[in-house]
């Protein structure tokens, strides 16, 4: 049950709807502003014409699936077999079913802050344990603090890189040390958010699908919204073995059935041609423009490794909370951002902010040219 009888709306939207008031450049949401590809258009709209209106099978189109299969080898070089990859609702609908499948009422979940704010709910609903563990001020794993607060009754990590809100991309050294804690903890899972798999800058992504001990206690959530740049269409998969899949296609055959057809077929027929490279060249590009029109600030740029968002230091600026000050900048220099408190449990405050570079060049200009005047 969720017990709050307030519904209120999330950091996003309200930073969203503050920037509507004020005239401000929306840089909290994490949503791309460029057109998306105009072949994937094409696909989409051959699919309307060629009627795929009705239900498909509940774990989702044979096609996409085997081109998921395809783009996945030849992006990381793992085969995963059909079977085990589901079409879920974007990634949000994912975490969730996989949350309530493998996790039950009086079990534990480790989540890493500051994560991503739908993590936390599914884990509640289920009548589990969020267990919040704070990664370093560096936004990298504290090993140690992880393991010491898993108990016999952890049955699930959620773990993500690139990351949200941070940038970081974790090194294959992390994954080791997350292995060392599988071996410990033979009723533990791993549910890894890859969403901004194809957006790693300074290193290779390393999925844990590339660890094979890894991989077979793993959910490894992705999602089209953010590697086809179509956040609104909330269409993304997930891959697991075998014996996981089945506990997650049991919750997700009530909860969606299955997921919009004609934007299955779409992506199915356009995935051939997408280029992973060509995404990560141009995310690439965006970063560079909003980090070089950034470099007389007073801002002070955090390592952004990956995803489509910069972390910025404004201690040198004030001393106020990030939420205060975020409101400031939204309301007296135009620029919306997101405090990163808001990902953490307890709030911690290290007055950084987040900016989402998926932005066309003059909204990065004129977004950088604003936070310079401060
Ligand atoms: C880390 C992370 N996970 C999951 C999601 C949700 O993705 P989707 O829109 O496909 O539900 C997001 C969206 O911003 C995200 O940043």
């Amino acid at each position: 049950m969720v017990k709050t009888t307030k519904n209120s709306p999330s950091i996003f939207s309200q930073m969203t709807q503050l920037a509507l008031e004020h005239g401000a450049i929306n840089l909290a949401q994490g949503f791309p502003n460029m057109p998306i590809d105009s072949r994937l258009k094409e696909c989409i709209a051959a699919a309307v014409r060629s009627e795929h209106h009705q239900y498909s099978p509940y774990q989702g189109m044979l096609d996409l699936r085997q081109e998921i299969s395809k783009l996945i080898q030849r992006t990381s070089g793992v085969l995963v077999n059909p079977h085990e990859i589901l079409i879920t609702a974007g990634a949000t609908q994912g975490i969730f079913t996989s949350v309530q499948a493998l996790v039950g009422q009086g079990d534990e979940v480790i989540l890493l802050d500051p994560c991503y704010d739908c993590y936390e709910l599914p884990v509640v609903l289920v009548g589990a344990k969020p267990v919040h563990v704070p990664l370093n001020e560096d936004y990298l794993p504290d090993w140690e603090r992880i393991e010491a607060a898993m108990t016999q009754k952890t049955r699930l990590i959620v773990i993500n890189s690139p990351h949200n809100p941070s940038g970081r991309v974790w090194e294959e050294q992390e994954y080791r040390e997350l292995e060392r804690i599988l071996a410990k903890f033979p009723n533990l899972h791993i549910l890894s958010d890859e969403v901004y798999e194809y957006l790693a800058f300074d290193r290779p992504h390393f999925s844990v699908r590339n660890a094979p001990f890894l991989s077979e206690r793993s959910v490894v959530m992705a999602s089209f919204g953010k590697s086809l740049q179509a956040t609104g269409w909330k269409i993304g998969y997930l891959t697991a073995p075998e014996a996981l899949m089945n506990r997650i296609l049991q919750v997700h055959q009530f909860l969606v059935f299955s997921v919009n057809s004609f934007v299955q077929k779409g992506i199915a027929d356009f995935l051939s041609e997408f280029s992973a490279t060509e995404v990560n060249r141009d995310y690439r590009s965006r970063r560079a423009r909003f980090s070089s029109g950034l470099e007389k600030s007073k801002f002070r740029l955090l390592p952004c490794e990956g995803t489509y968002f910069q972390t910025l230091d404004y201690s040198q600026i004030s001393d106020e909370n990030d939420v205060d000050f975020a409101i400031r900048l939204t309301q007296e220099a135009g620029v919306a951002s997101i405090p990163i408190s808001v990902f953490n449990h307890d709030r911690r405050d290290l007055k950084h902010l987040r900016f989402c570079f998926a932005k066309t060049e003059e909204t990065l200009i004129e977004a950088t040219e604003r936070l310079c005047r401060i």
